[in-house]
């Protein structure tokens, strides 16, 4: 089956549950600089699993952008991809554990057509926090799932997302399939992997915070997540995910360009082919992401460059089009789903070209360079020096360096090249190891602040420097803000000084922070502020401060201005034509 069917036969069956769909959100979070992309389809609904009203209800479905980074080293196999897309259903404190079993159930033997036989599911074993979870396991029994297919097991398997993690989580029971030819074992194993995982029905009711505790939520939320490759993958009877419908036209076009078959350059082609997708994907997004050396940036710099390095592995002329070919042929398959890969495809094959251009110029340099450096390693090892060499003078990124090395028995001190990086570019904090782990923190307090800030700062712009000032982007941490607007001139001392000086103002003021729901149309009406006007569903809600700010927000903010502390600008300057951004934290 092909994934716009499932997609299509997804959505429709939740929405014959009474869900409604829900656009999927950015793969660059808006309001969350906890993480660098959205990894899983909940993420953007974070707020409201944690208690606040979505305007679409409290049942929800839809499919959704996701990256998960942390083992973009493993992309080559037959499973892994950075860029993917998940199904999703959520109740929020609507329906629980029975209606999303069975749902899940009917969804996979009556409209997908799997065959019972080949299905087998986990539940969680119980630890301090909440009993073993027998509910579910009686309504697999009931649906027909036997004894033997039912596994409970603990923490490690079945809570989401984790127990390390902040913010919104719970146990989940697995659904498995069992992918191969093989007799299908009468007992499930879930070490076996031959029984692949397809749907994850996570029982949301907890919130792990801050100081490590771990409290209920407000309401009892399901929330599931389907990846579409590999159900896909499984739906056309494949092992190979890369062989399944999503990608063989792209598998194609990499064979045709480097007149080399798939079979016996699977790594290579599986490389590029996620890379160039998730590398269209990123530049694509609303956030304007353009490959750099921090956050984002930097992931988008590493999946480009390894595209390249794996292109010329398979001795495809760099200096040809080919990357623009193999986007042309996913932004062609995608732009019917995702608005921005139409809009951005211009912006997608520059990104892809000025990237391949930079790197190109020192790539050859580079490897000889590292293998000049690699025939005098005695030890098998690779020092900081001369990691940071390649990565400052050629623009290996220390991931590749890594790799090379790995392929000729070099180990790199890759611990000892951080360091130093830190200590020469001062490696932005967003560059630490958390943000690429993904995961969920939940807005602390400060960050609440700042965003409240933000909207002030937005207002204030407007009546300073010019009305016409519009947001964006922007990016909170508890240490600082960051404000994108559109402005045609770098902001003078005195404007800056008046923007400053009328925010803490407004903040002493103490004014009132309301939140009201309400229709798009009326919102546009009363001319509320806001981003991407497209992207909001028909009911809204709305932040308004006083007089001095409306804004379509999904929050969280202060209730009062008062809460906020002053505020200093720090920095003014260009991010692109016509772009400029403030940063600015709080002064006590
Ligand atoms: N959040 C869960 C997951 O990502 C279920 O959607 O697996």
């Amino acid at each position: 089956m092909k994934p716009v069917e499932i997609r299509e036969k997804y959505i429709s069956f939740f929405e014959s549950k009474g869900h409604k769909q829900i656009p999927s959100a950015p793969v660059v979070p808006e309001n969350d600089p906890s993480v660098l992309f959205n990894t899983a389809g909940m993420q953007p609904l974070v707020p409201y699993l944690m208690g606040q009203p979505h305007p679409y209800g409290t049942r929800l479905c839809d499919y959704q952008k996701c990256m998960r980074t942390n083992d973009l080293d493993e992309v080559g196999d037959v499973t892994h991809h950075t860029f993917f897309e998940m199904l999703g259903n959520w109740s929020l404190g609507d329906y629980f554990k029975k209606e999303s079993i069975t749902w899940s159930f009917e969804l996979l033997t009556k409209v997908l057509e799997i065959p019972v036989e080949r299905l087998a599911v986990t539940v969680f074993r119980g630890n301090d926090i909440v009993a073993a979870d027998d509910e579910s396991a009686d309504v697999w029994r009931s649906l027909g799932i036997p004894e033997k297919r039912i596994k409970y097991l603990g923490e490690d398997d079945n809570w989401w997302p984790n127990m390390e993690l902040t913010g919104p989580c719970g146990p989940d029971t697995e659904i498995f399939y069992f992918r191969s030819e093989d007799a299908i074992p009468e007992e499930f194993n879930p070490e076996d992997d031959r029984w692949v995982e397809i749907w994850n029905n996570v029982f949301m009711q907890y919130n792990h915070n801050e100081d490590g505790t771990f409290s209920e939520l407000p309401k009892k939320n399901v929330d599931t997540g389907m990846g579409l490759e590999r159900i896909t993958a499984v739906l056309e009877g494949v092992t190979d995910n890369y062989a399944s419908s999503i990608w063989t036209d792209v598998i194609a076009k990499i064979e045709e360009i480097s007149g080399l078959p798939y079979k016996g350059n699977e790594k290579a082609m599986r490389i590029i082919a996620d890379h160039i997708r998730s590398a269209v994907f990123v530049s694509a997004d609303p956030a304007g992401i353009k490959p750099s050396n921090t956050d984002q940036g930097y992931i988008l710099r590493r999946l480009i460059r390894r595209a390249i390095r794996y292109a010329k592995k398979l001795n495809i002329d760099i200096n040809s089009n080919w990357e623009e070919e193999i986007a042309i042929t996913i932004m062609d398959k995608y732009e019917k789903y995702y608005k921005e890969i139409e809009e951005n495809r211009n912006v997608v094959l520059e990104v892809l070209r000025n990237e391949k251009v930079k790197f190109n110029r020192t790539l050859e340099k580079g490897l000889k360079e590292f293998e000049k450096i690699a025939s005098k390693i005695e030890n098998g090892k690779m020092d900081k020096d001369n990691a940071f060499r390649l990565y400052d003078t050629f623009g290996f990124p220390i991931e590749l360096t890594v790799e090379l090395g790995a392929e000729m028995g070099i180990e790199v001190d890759e611990e000892g090249f951080k360091e130093k990086f830190k200590a020469h570019q001062e490696l932005s904090r967003a560059g630490a190891k958390d943000k690429f782990k993904g995961g969920l923190a939940a807005t602390g307090d400060v960050e609440t602040q700042y965003h409240t800030a933000t909207h002030l700062l937005n207002a204030a712009l407007k009546v300073v420097v010019n009305k016409d000032v519009h947001q964006k982007g922007s990016n909170i941490t508890a240490e600082r803000m960051r404000f994108d607007f559109s402005c045609d001139h770098k902001l003078t001392d005195e404007e800056k000084q008046k923007v400053e000086a009328l925010v803490n103002e407004w903040i002493d003021a103490g004014y009132e922070v309301t939140r009201t729901e309400m229709s798009k149309d009326e919102a546009i009406k009363s001319g509320a502020e806001c981003m991407f006007i497209e992207r909001y569903p028909d009911v809204v809600t709305v932040y308004k401060i006083a007089d001095v700010s409306a804004e379509l927000c999904g929050g969280p903010h202060v209730e009062n201005t008062s809460k906020i502390p002053h505020i200093k600008i720090k920095k003014e300057e260009a991010v692109s034509a016509g772009v400029r951004r403030i940063k600015a934290v709080f002064v006590q």
